[in-house]
């Protein structure tokens, strides 16, 4: 076994020799510029950690696992026109360096190499792996699609919005993991302990996403704090906020949410939240959801390093 250092590495060395066609440059500059900004590369490192973990060549899953991140990556490019951001990693997102068609099409380039990427992987376990993959792209267009459709209802349930983190983002922790088992030889019960790790854990780290977007620092998070705010988005603490406030302070929330988006609602439905305590809540959930993915840890080889990347997952800053 490696160090996550390590394992990274060797991700972002692969990143950087990835080759591009040169031309239409329109078509991948853009790609390009989204890879090389940087970002946790939380996916790949997965995959690479779990092949190892199971006793793989982690040579084998270099290239599946480089398929995620760019697959992870296109999602991002539509995800932020979606959601009118405008900063991503500290610097102007896609849409905005250059243009809305630019993020379509590079996006959906992007998802294409990924996908080559991913049919990289060794023959004896290519249909296992793609049918994960594709099962999985599939999951988070479901996600985002109840994502938006949030946005304009108020009656959403704590339980619909854990489906809905659940497929726009756990379910490709899970992937990511189960890939690297399944590269790896590992035995089918195995190989689900780990997605189920992947899936909590990734329930985890979009609360904890949600909340920086609330309590974050903008430098550090790289992101507009509010963003959330500012389109509705049903979050865990939105909906804690909207079934507890009462009286003079719901109807100032209600107000909040159907007014302009600018940032006097960011500034005064963040102090509803604080005041309602929602941010521990939130803190809560997340611990909950931590525990819970370690308990599928337990009968799986070589855990301590990816034990020890969960725990700082769920304390990240960025
Ligand atoms: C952002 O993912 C989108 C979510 C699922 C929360 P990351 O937080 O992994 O973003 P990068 O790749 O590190 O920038
Ligand atoms: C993104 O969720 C999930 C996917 C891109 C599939 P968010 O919309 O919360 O991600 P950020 O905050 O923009 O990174
Ligand atoms: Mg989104
Ligand atoms: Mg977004
Ligand atoms: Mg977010």
């Amino acid at each position: 076994m490696l160090t996550v250092d390590k394992y990274l590495e060797l991700i972002n060395n692969a990143i950087t020799s990835i080759e591009y066609p040169q031309t239409p440059l329109g078509l991948y500059e853009p790609v390009k510029y989204q890879l090389d900004m940087g970002g946790k590369r939380v996916r790949p490192l997965l995959t690479v950690m779990a092949c190892d973990m199971f006793g793989g060549d982690i040579n084998e899953a270099i290239s599946p696992a480089l398929g995620l991140e760019i697959f992870h990556n296109f999602t991002l490019l539509h995800d932020d026109v979606m959601d009118k951001a405008d900063i991503r990693r500290g610097r102007p997102t896609v849409h905005k360096a250059w243009n809305e068609n630019t993020a379509i099409l590079s996006g959906d380039a992007m998802q294409i190499v990924a996908t080559q990427k991913v049919c990289e992987a060794p023959l004896r376990v290519l249909k296992e792996v793609l049918n994960l993959y594709n099962k999985t792209a599939l999951e988070i267009c479901e996600g985002q699609q109840y994502d938006m459709d949030f946005e304009a209802r108020e009656d959403v349930t704590r339980e619909e919005y854990i489906e809905m983190i659940r497929l726009k983002t756990a379910v490709l922790l899970g992937c990511a993991l189960k890939m690297g088992a399944i590269i790896a030889g590992a035995a089918s019960l195995q190989a689900d302990a780990i997605y189920k790790f992947g899936e909590n854990i990734g329930l985890a780290f979009q609360l904890q996403d949600d909340y920086l977007d609330v309590y974050g620092d903008a430098e550090t998070f790289g992101k507009k704090i509010g963003g959330d705010i500012l389109n509705n988005k049903k979050t865990y603490m939105l909906i804690s906020a909207l079934s507890m406030a009462t009286g003079e302070t719901k109807e100032r929330l209600e107000k909040l949410l159907a007014g302009k988006a600018d940032d006097e609602k960011i500034a005064q439905v963040t102090r509803i939240y604080s005041e309602l305590g929602v941010d521990k809540i939130a803190r809560e959930k997340i611990a909950e959801y931590s525990q819970k993915a370690l308990g599928y840890l337990d009968e799986i080889p070589n855990n301590g390093e990816l034990k020890k990347f969960a725990n700082s997952l769920t304390e990240r800053k960025l």
